[in-house]
């Protein structure tokens, strides 16, 4: 299966996704974490993604498409999803003609729908793992100790995009850039939406109902 999981900023698309992959055995691909991690390891790449991402603006196309399609090619054959990517009509119209090139195509879109109130909320509540990458919620879903990382004790860490002035920049730019790619995707009735200010399990549950419906078929 080939997935795309639209929504705005902390939508809950990382957190979705990392259940989607674990459920269908895809591949989960972040375009924020390959960024964040081209920028903690001080390449190139991540030098000059720097100051679009800690101001809320998005990184040029033409980088963005070119790191995607490295990912997506070494993609395993039960598939991927993808998180973040595309964000743009032309990201969007790019990667179907990478997908076409390769004989390939996207199976199933969801997009997250969720209050621009909660976003807010959702986002300077958050924390994650600066080791394994698991993102929990200081009240929404919080880690078994304070601070802590379930799964290897480290201390859990906030992004630095994750202020209330930079939402705004970022919740601004996915309305004027982010949201016709779901109209562009409507066009070929691709698009399921899906309730995201529902609680995190209930999410999950629709989500997975969802894309196994697409899978029986
Ligand atoms: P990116 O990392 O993709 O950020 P984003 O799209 O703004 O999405 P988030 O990671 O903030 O939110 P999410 O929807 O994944 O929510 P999450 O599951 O973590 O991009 C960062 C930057 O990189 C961009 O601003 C841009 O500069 C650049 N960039 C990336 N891709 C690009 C591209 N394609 N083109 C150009 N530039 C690009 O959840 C958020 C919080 O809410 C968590 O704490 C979670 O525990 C909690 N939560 C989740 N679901 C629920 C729920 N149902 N109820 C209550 N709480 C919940």
């Amino acid at each position: 299966m080939r997935i795309v999981l639209l929504g705005a900023p902390g939508a809950g698309k990382g957190t979705q996704c990392k259940r989607i992959a674990a459920r269908f055995g895809l591949l989960h691909l972040s375009s924020g974490d390959i960024l964040r991690q081209e920028r903690s390891q001080e390449t190139e790449l991540g030098k000059k993604a720097q100051s679009y991402m800690d101001s809320g603006g998005l990184v040029p196309d033409e980088v963005i498409v070119e790191m995607m399609a490295g990912a997506i090619s070494n993609a395993p054959l039960s598939g991927f999803v993808l998180d973040g990517f595309p964000r743009t009509v032309n990201q969007a119209a790019e990667l179907d003609k990478s997908l076409s090139r390769a004989g390939q195509k996207i199976d199933a879109v969801l997009n997250l729908e969720v209050d621009d109130d909660a976003v807010a909320k959702r986002i300077t509540g958050r924390r994650s793992c600066p080791e394994c990458g698991a993102v929990y919620h200081i009240e929404n879903l919080k880690p078994k100790v304070d601070g802590k990382c379930d799964n290897n004790d480290a201390e859990l860490v906030q992004r630095p995009d994750d202020t209330l002035e930079v939402v705004k920049n970022r919740l601004e730019n996915y309305y004027q850039q982010t949201r016709p790619v779901v109209d562009y995707y409507n066009a070929n009735s691709q698009v399921c939406n899906i309730d995201s200010n529902r609680d995190v399990d209930e999410v999950t549950k629709l989500v997975i109902e969802k894309l196994e419906s697409f899978a029986s078929v």
